[in-house]
């Protein structure tokens, strides 16, 4: 495979214009994204020269032990290696059982385990065992919401770009505003919602709850008989710098939603955690026992992946790793915050941080501002990401579509001196971004008559 890659990496872009999604490919083009990487290790990637890039958007929050651990690879290898028996499927998975004890120990409240292959399929397994669980069709949401692109998961999405031209969509699926409990509470009422789904730290935008939402809102699903399910794809596993988000706030869900970086990166996966009243409704009785799952569920190279990435997070102290570098970060980017005045504010938790922009105040620079936004909102990020990847060999990206907030999600092994990349990375281009006339707003012009002519 190495061999392939290396005779075929250069046609990549070529071949997926070709064969695959083609206006990713002129995305990539149009802000030079297409370095063409060619290896990754922990927290970097590199390219073609053997350039070392600091990846903060670590696959979409998958690599939070590094990309190609040394563990999780020999657990993989060692699967191959075995001769399992594996996917039997009338029998049960011995690693399955492995996996499901150990995230039980770290969710003591949870009582049992769903293996899934993803985080939209633990999201739609979720919206299923609470209509099965309650009797109930509804399921409550938050604006700005993503909990991935199937179609129950796709209901409850709050970004209307993702649903566009994909409806009609599940019904009875109510959309409230995030942090807003008075619009939960008449949600709840009609006692026909069957769960409120909620990210404790919203993905897009890396918005934070206030300080009592989460555990007013467990309560308030408490009494009106609704399932409180958190979705913890994102921020679970110690991206937080604790196990799972809703501990800083005290709270215990009837089902928490797990994927991404429980894969290692490498063997897709979800889980939902749930307790046991929820479980014995879905799986009720011998009739019923292959009432939800899926064919891959529970695969050996994904359990073992599992089990390999609690082991690291243990073993390397991770979680508590995501805690320090993060609120180094966050010390340094409220520095800067108080320095410049296009950034508006600083907000994370852990190793999920949002860096905000917003319009200036001075002439010069607001009237810059407003043509690259009036020609494309959200625009103005992109003139912060593109040189810190060209410049600086950052890698991240904004926090959603039309978003001022651009978004850290690093692998949660970076160390002191990666924070102190980043941080003097962002100080300089955003100092360069305040200077009219200036490399940036060039660029800016450039990237505005890109959006102009429509993106095609
Ligand atoms: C909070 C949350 N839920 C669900 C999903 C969907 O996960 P997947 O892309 O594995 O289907 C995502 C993906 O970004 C997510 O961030």
């Amino acid at each position: 495979m190495a061999d392939l890659f290396a005779r075929h990496e250069r046609e990549r872009y070529a071949m997926h214009q070709r064969h695959l999604n083609g206006q990713m490919v002129k995305v990539l083009q149009a802000i030079g994204y297409d370095v063409g990487f060619c290896r990754g290790q922990g927290q970097y990637l590199y390219d073609r020269e053997g350039a070392r890039y600091l990846d903060l958007l670590s696959g979409f929050g998958v690599f939070a032990i590094g990309r190609n651990h040394p563990t999780l690879r020999d657990a993989l290898k060692s699967v191959l290696d075995s001769d399992l028996p594996n996917l039997v499927q009338m029998d049960v998975s011995t690693l399955a059982g492995i996996l499901a004890e150990r995230l039980l120990a770290r969710v003591p409240y949870a009582d049992k385990v769903f293996f899934a292959n993803s985080g939209a399929e633990s999201v739609e397994a979720a919206i299923k065992f609470a209509r099965a669980a309650t009797g109930r069709p509804g399921i409550v949401y938050c604006d700005h919401a993503f909990h991935g692109l199937s179609y129950g998961a796709l209901s409850l999405n709050g970004d209307d770009i993702f649903r566009g031209g994909f409806e009609p969509l599940l019904p009875e699926c109510v959309r409230v505003p995030f942090n807003d409990l008075a619009a939960l509470e008449k949600a709840l009422h009609s006692k026909k919602i069957a769960a409120f789904i909620v990210e404790p730290i919203q993905g897009k935008g890396v918005i934070l709850p206030a300080d009592d939402y989460l555990r007013e809102a467990a309560e308030l699903c408490r009494r009106h008989g609704t399932l409180f399910v958190a979705d913890e794809i994102q921020t679970g596993l110690g991206r937080t710098g604790r196990f799972l988000a809703v501990e800083h706030w005290n709270v215990e869900p009837d089902m928490v939603l797990l994927a991404k970086s429980l894969s290692g990166g490498h063997v897709p996966v979800g889980a939902v955690l749930a307790k046991k009243h929820i479980f014995e409704k879905v799986f009720s009785r011998m009739d019923r026992a292959v009432v939800h799952g899926s064919t891959f569920g529970k695969n050996d190279l994904a359990m073992a992946a599992g089990i390999a990435t609690l082991d690291v997070l243990a073993s390397e102290s991770l979680i508590e790793n995501a805690a320090r570098m993060g609120e180094r970060l966050l010390r340094g980017f409220a520095e800067m915050n108080d320095r410049y005045e296009l950034m508006h504010e600083v907000r994370g938790k852990g190793l999920m941080i949002g860096i905000e922009f917003g319009q200036p105040q001075s002439f010069k620079l607001k009237s810059s501002w407003n043509i690259i936004e009036a020609a494309n909102k959200g625009l103005f990020c992109q003139l912060i990401t593109i040189p810190l990847l060209k410049e600086h060999k950052i890698l991240c990206q904004v926090a959603g579509h039309a978003s001022h907030t651009v978004k850290l999600l690093p692998p949660l092994v970076i160390s002191e001196a990666d924070c102190d990349w980043i941080l003097s990375a962002f100080d300089s281009v955003v100092a360069e971004s305040h200077r009219v006339p200036g490399a940036i707003w060039s660029l800016g012009k450039t990237l505005a008559g890109h959006a102009m002519r429509g993106g095609r």
